[in-house]
């Protein structure tokens, strides 16, 4: 089994989680984390990972469980769902001495999490992330929450897990569409901070991994992700760099949950880092072999680099009511080479407009 440490400081005092990542981990639940010291056990899954994965944890779990499952998708993650875990988590006398386990992708885990951190303002959790994107990414770092008004996470908080486990069997049954959405993310953690690993992951087809291939990148993506939290928990300044992509990528992927066609998170955010990286380009901080580079390794795994049909304005307008926008001014983080983020770029409206308009209108 390996794990990664996951430190931060919160309210002046050091703490710390860890990662736990291997094959079967699910069963071996009890192992890991005490379970017997919890008043009641909570499990928060969705209607496919329940169907996949529940009767696994159970087995593994004391009796006294309470499993509340709520509909899947990014559309399920609204106020809706969380007014529904609250009831339920009311209903069955959940205390500030219950565990709270979200078991599924970044959708139930962000869900999961922020009702955790507010009922009663705070009952542990431990995230046990079933999709390739949960686990290298939406599972660590204590970002919870969810959409409102058409913004992509604007309700939330920063609470970090008890722990993450990442049990790598559950990806067998991931459909390749979701594991590909992942794949994005992880070439974000080579772009943003590692040219080596970005030339591993891009080595090859994302399908071409051997299971400890995926083990070993599941196990560098969560490094880089607690390198970065580590001194910024609640994203001040340097955790900005874990947002490339996703100042355009959310705007893209709040618009395309109104079509008939939605783009799952990893392939808004593919289109949000060539649209970022392009705007580097422009601003003279990226070659243009590098953005050449970043455009073939995207659509060499599968992910898409454009989003034909969206309305340039809508786009633009919900990028200006980003969180990461302060006082009128959109902060993106930008890339100076593979390998090297720049966060708090301000980048001129026409700019944006332009990049916006090229990935709206081309058609691959
Ligand atoms: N909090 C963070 O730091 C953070 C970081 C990145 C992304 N996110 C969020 O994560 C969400 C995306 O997460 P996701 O891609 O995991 O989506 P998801 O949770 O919607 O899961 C994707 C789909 O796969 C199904 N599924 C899950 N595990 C499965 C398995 N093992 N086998 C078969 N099907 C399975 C789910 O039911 C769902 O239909 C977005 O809302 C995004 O904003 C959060
Ligand atoms: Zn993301």
């Amino acid at each position: 089994m390996k794990k990664v440490t996951v430190r931060f400081t919160n309210n002046s005092k050091k703490r710390f989680y860890q990662i736990f990542i291997d094959s079967g981990l699910i069963k071996k639940i009890t192992s890991i984390i005490n379970v017997n010291s919890y008043s009641k056990i909570f499990v928060i899954t969705d209607h496919n990972v329940k169907k996949l994965y529940h009767d696994k944890i159970l087995s593994s779990l004391p009796n006294k469980v309470i499993t509340i499952v709520l509909p899947s998708g990014e559309k399920e993650k609204n106020i809706v769902n969380i007014q529904k875990i609250w009831a339920a988590m009311h209903a069955a006398q959940c205390d500030r001495k219950s565990l709270i386990i979200n078991l599924g992708g970044g959708v139930i885990s962000d869900m999961g999490g922020f009702a955790a951190s507010t009922f009663m303002r705070g009952v542990n959790f431990i995230n046990i992330p079933t999709t390739l994107l949960s686990q290298v990414d939406a599972s660590v770092g204590g970002k919870t929450g969810i959409d409102f008004d058409g913004i992509k996470n604007l309700i939330g908080t920063f609470n970090q897990p008890q722990a993450v486990i990442a049990d790598i069997q559950t990806l067998t049954t991931l459909p390749k569409r979701e594991f590909l959405s992942g794949f994005a993310e992880i070439i974000k953690h080579g772009l943003i901070r590692d040219k080596k690993y970005f030339e591993k992951i891009t080595s090859k087809s994302p399908f071409e991994f051997t299971q400890d291939e995926i083990k070993d990148i599941i196990l560098k993506s969560c490094h880089i992700k607690a390198d970065i939290i580590k001194n910024d928990e609640t994203e001040n300044n340097s955790r900005r760099i874990l947002n490339f992509g996703h100042t355009i990528g959310h705007a893209i992927e709040s618009h395309c949950l109104e079509t008939s066609l939605p783009l799952l998170h990893g392939e808004a955010i593919s289109i949000g880092m060539l649209a970022e990286a392009e705007i580097s380009h422009y601003m003279n901080l990226l070659t243009v072999s590098d953005l050449k580079l970043i455009r073939k390794v995207l659509i060499n795994a599968e992910l898409p680099v454009f989003a034909s049909g969206l309305q340039t304005e809508k786009i633009i307008k919900t990028i200006n009511s980003d969180k990461k926008t302060e006082k009128g001014i959109v902060n993106f983080t930008l890339l100076s080479g593979i390998g090297n983020a720049l966060f708090n770029q301000h980048v001129p409206i026409d700019l944006i407009s332009k990049v916006i308009e090229s990935i709206t209108k081309k058609s691959l």
